[in-house]
């Protein structure tokens, strides 16, 4: 038994509705990627005696480079010390709990920004005369230069994850006196160091917590 009429005799059946068009499926990153950048990935604090190619740096760079930046500003600049002359230097203006792994690290990079990042724009923005626009308001080009070269750090630390390397990233120096010694007469501005090389998992402490997606986010 039916709650449905029968068909009267004669009576055309419905066309069946059209087919909606094949959406493409996006490619994504399997488990193993997302382990690599995110679920796994860990801020590393002991170091394997292993050294960093250069090739290996330049390959994270032109991935990072590739990170969105408004206007495509691109502010950030980066300093990679590898000399013991250059560790030296830079321990001067570290916090003391920060002293010990950051010399153990086969690379530290300086993220840093230029503020004077406009004279670029015509290369990186071409057509739109933007250099200006910053020039003539160093708030609004501090500020871009801060946020755009903070995001920069940011695709920084997820391409070194995406080339195998390890990271850890730090804020705990004296930016005013880095910037007296690895920037002087320059407008480049320290933002932070990130440790680079192949982490020791060994040494690591347990992973502190996240908040969960309804601490963190809301809908409007
Ligand atoms: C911008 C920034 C600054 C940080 N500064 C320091 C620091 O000065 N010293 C330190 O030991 N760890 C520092 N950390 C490391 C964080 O404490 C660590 O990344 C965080 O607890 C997450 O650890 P996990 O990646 O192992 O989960 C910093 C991390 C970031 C992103």
């Amino acid at each position: 038994m039916t709650d449905q009429a029968p068909a009267s005799p004669g009576m055309t059946t419905e066309p069946a509705p059209p087919t909606p068009p094949a959406v493409a499926e996006r490619p994504v990153l399997d488990g193993a990627g997302l382990d690599l950048l995110f679920r796994e990935a860990r801020t590393h604090y002991g170091w394997q005696d292993r050294p960093v190619p250069e090739a290996k740096l330049e390959e994270m760079y032109n991935l990072l480079r590739m990170g969105p930046t408004s206007a495509n500003c691109s502010p950030a600049r980066f300093v990679f010390i590898r000399t013991a002359e250059g560790k030296a230097r830079l321990k001067q203006v570290l916090s003391p709990g920060n002293i010990e792994k950051t010399m153990k690290a086969p690379v530290v990079c300086i993220v840093a920004h230029d503020q004077a990042f406009y004279d670029k724009l015509g290369f990186l923005f071409p057509g739109a005369e933007l250099r200006g626009w910053y020039a003539d308001n160093p708030a609004l080009s501090d500020a871009t230069a801060l946020r755009n070269g903070t995001l920069q750090g940011a695709y920084l630390i997820m391409a070194a994850r995406a080339v195998g390397l390890d990271v850890a990233p730090m804020s705990g120096f004296d930016n005013y006196q880095l910037d007296n010694l690895f920037f002087a007469g320059t407008r480049w501005k320290s933002n932070f160091l990130v440790a680079l090389g192949y982490g020791e998992a060994a040494a690591l402490p347990p992973r502190n917590p996240r908040l969960s997606f309804d601490e963190a986010c809301r809908f409007e």
